[in-house]
C-alpha cells in the first residue's frame, strides 16, 4: 500500500524547503496530499517566482508534472475543501508537516481554530495521535510565538524550527536546504542520501 502524507505550505519564509521536500517524498514513493495557504502562494512567488494555479485540480496536474510523480500521487486541495481524505481522522493519512509554518499558523493550530483545511488537517492528525512536524520560521520568536509552540510540543507535536546548521560545511543554498530536509526526513523514517550524518564527515 502506498504511503501518505500531508505537506502544508504556509505563508513562512522557507519556500525551497518545501519544494525540495515535496521532491524527495515522491522520490521516496508516497502519495501527497499538498495545501498551501493564501500567504505561502505569496511567499513562493516572491522567493522562488513561482505562481502555482488556483484550481487544485490544475495544481496537481502540473506538480505531478514537475515532479515525475504518478498520476494521483500529488494530490493538491482547496483551502475550503472539507471533503478531502486530509479533514477527517477515517481517512487522512497519519503523517503531516507543515514547511514553512506561519506563527499564525502555530497559533491557529494550538487553539484548534480548524478554520481552513491546512487547520484541520492539523487538528485531524494531533487528535488521531498522528506525526505532526511544524518547520517554523520568524526572528525573534515572541512570547506568544514560544507559548504556542511549547503547548503544541508538550502534546508531542515535533517543532524543528527552519535553522540549519553549518557543521556539514554548506557550500551553497540548497546545501543548507537539504540539512533541514534531511531533518524533517529522518523523523519521518525516510532513508535519504542528503547529507554525511555527523561522527562520519571527512575532518
Ligand atoms: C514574503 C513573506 C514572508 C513572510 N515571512 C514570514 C515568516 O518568516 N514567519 C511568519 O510567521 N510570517 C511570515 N510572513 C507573514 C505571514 O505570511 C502572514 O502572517 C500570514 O497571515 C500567514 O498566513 P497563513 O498562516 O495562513 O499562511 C511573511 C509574509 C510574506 C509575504
Amino acid at each position: 500500500m502506498t504511503r501518505r502524507i500531508t505537506l502544508a505550505l504556509t505563508g513562512a519564509s522557507g519556500a525551497p524547503y518545501a519544494l525540495r521536500l515535496l521532491e524527495c517524498l515522491v522520490q521516496a514513493d508516497y502519495q501527497v496530499f499538498v495545501l498551501a495557504s493564501s500567504a505561502a502562494r505569496v511567499v513562493l512567488k516572491t522567493e522562488q517566482g513561482i505562481d502555482w494555479p488556483a484550481s487544485p485540480q490544475a495544481l496537481s496536474q502540473q506538480l505531478c508534472a514537475d515532479y515525475g510523480a504518478r498520476e494521483g500521487q500529488i494530490v493538491a486541495c482547496g483551502k475550503e475543501e472539507w471533503f478531502s481524505p486530509v479533514a477527517s481522522g477515517s481517512a487522512a493519512p497519519k503523517q503531516m508537516v507543515i514547511c514553512p509554518c506561519s506563527m499564525g499558523a502555530v497559533s491557529a493550530i494550538a487553539h484548534g481554530a480548524s478554520d481552513n483545511l491546512i487547520e484541520r488537517a492539523a487538528d485531524v492528525v494531533i487528535k488521531e495521535r498522528g506525526q505532526l512536524i511544524l518547520v517554523p520560521r520568524e526572528s525573534p520568536f515572541s512570547p506568544i510565538h514560544l507559548e504556542n509552540m511549547l503547548s503544541l510540543s508538550r502534546i508531542g507535536v515535533t517543532i524543528m524550527p527552519a535553522a540549519p546548521g553549518f557543521y556539514h560545511q554548506p557550500q551553497s543554498v540548497g546545501d543548507l536546504v537539504d540539512f533541514m530536509v534531511a531533518r524533517i526526513l529522518d523523523h519521518l523514517g525516510i532513508e535519504h542520501q542528503l547529507m554525511q550524518r555527523w561522527g562520519y564527515q571527512k575532518q
